[in-house]
């Protein structure tokens, strides 16, 4: 067996660590809280909720430079996620009127109608992969809508998503082909956008805000356009995708909390949150100290670099009552899953109206469904079986 110090030394986040990684959070907030592991060139973790929320919210201290991602996902800083106040603010305005409340509003019926076709295509087709039916497939549609990337291209997506986010721990190479694939891709792309203009009756799709914004009178170069497009693409599909597969992953299991939530379908987006809190898509993200501090008497010194674990700060006891227990009716539901300062995440409300309708639609229209195949995990945007009466 592993000792608490070995555990420390080779923390990890990715991959097969996931396997058994609520207990080893649960011995880091008990015994070191402040850790220190050996993997991808050393990175002090915290792992309790009061540390996380500090570190987000301290940006004379932490940096979000080189990168906010461990390791990296890019060759380049991406836009904004790795941009540190106070350029941070204009990047992030462009995108703002994306995201208003009316704004929203108007994504209703389109996420909607996209929600209840597959749903109904999964539970007729006698296909039982629901993530590639149904929990891919809902953002992919619905966030390269609003982007704008054409629809013929979509069925590219996934793969690169796959090789860029899961196999940049196994085959960095690999990895790397797909992310210059995506960025040709971009390049392509905002040639044939520029010129257009925003159609006085439309939201506009965010290739038209990005060529549309100034910066100090300034319009973006092309590689703040790539590196802007790169981000939105990686941000947008594969945490909203975990998201809807975890649920459906979770609700297959507990068939009490099933039932319930067909009864009562208002408590849904009470369990998208819960669910949200307990698996979420982002397990962690990174900073880097700016100037020597303390963080529970360690001493970190400038250069460090700090993993946020959300993971284990959502499942902290001091914040949550039965914090590993899933209770789709928990109140006062305030989790880590979304980041919690400047760099909270832009699609936030969007990621959770695209989650909350899809349960609704997919619980709508299939019957009472339970897991094909115990060995598939509760992790990532791999295969989810599920199995239910036609
Ligand atoms: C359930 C779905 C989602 C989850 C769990 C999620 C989670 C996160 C997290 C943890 C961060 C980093 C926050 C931090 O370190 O403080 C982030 C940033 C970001 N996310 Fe999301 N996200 C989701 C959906 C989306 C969607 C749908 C979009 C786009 C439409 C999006 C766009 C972004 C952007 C642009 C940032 C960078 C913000 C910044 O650096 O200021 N996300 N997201």
């Amino acid at each position: 067996m592993k000792s608490i110090k070995d555990i420390e030394r080779t923390m990890d986040f990715h991959g097969e660590a996931l396997d058994n990684i609520f207990e080893t959070y649960r011995l880091m907030r008990e015994n070191c809280p402040v850790g220190r592991s050996e993997k991808y060139g050393g990175f002090w973790f915290l792992s309790k909720s009061e540390d996380i929320f500090k570190v987000e919210q301290d940006a004379d201290t932490y940096s979000v430079k080189p990168t906010m991602l461990v390791p990296p996902v890019a060759d380049f800083p991406m836009i904004p996620i790795d941009t540190d106040l106070p350029e941070l603010m204009d990047y992030r305005r462009i995108l703002l009127p994306l995201f208003t409340p009316q704004a929203l509003a108007k994504m209703e019926k389109p996420v909607r109608d996209i929600a209840q076709d597959l749903a109904r295509e999964f539970a007729d087709s006698g296909t039982t992969d629901a993530t590639a039916g149904f929990a891919r497939a809902l953002p992919t549609i619905f966030f390269s809508r609003l982007a704008g990337f054409p629809e013929k291209d979509w069925p590219k997506f996934d793969a690169w998503v796959d090789d860029i986010l899961y196999e940049r721990t196994l085959d960095p190479e690999r990895a790397k082909k797909a992310q210059d694939a995506v960025m040709a891709y971009f390049d392509d792309l905002i040639e044939k956008y520029r010129g257009r203009t925003i159609d006085e009756a439309d939201t506009g799709t965010i290739m038209d805000y990005l060529l549309e914004a100034k910066i100090k009178g300034e319009p973006l170069s092309r590689q703040e356009l790539l590196s802007y497009c790169y981000l939105m693409f990686l941000g947008g599909l594969d945490t909203t995708a975990w998201a809807i597969r975890a649920s459906l992953w979770h609700l297959a299991q507990d068939l009490d909390a099933q039932r319930k939530l067909r009864e009562n379908p208002d408590l849904i987006p009470m369990a998208a949150e819960e669910i949200l809190r307990t698996l979420s898509p982002v397990q962690a993200m990174g900073r880097t100290c700016k100037k020597d501090t303390v963080i529970r008497g360690q001493e970190i010194k400038a250069g460090d670099r700090v993993v946020l674990l959300f993971g284990a700060g959502n499942r902290d006891p001091d914040i949550y009552d039965e914090p590993e227990k899933i209770k789709i009716d928990r109140e006062d539901n305030r989790h880590l899953a979304f980041g919690a300062g400047h760099h909270r995440c832009l699609g936030s409300n969007l990621g959770r109206r695209e989650l909350v309708i899809g349960l609704e639609e997919f619980l709508k229209v299939v019957p009472e469904f339970t897991l094909g195949d115990p060995s598939e995990k509760w992790y990532g945007v791999g295969r989810l079986t599920l199995n239910f009466k036609k």
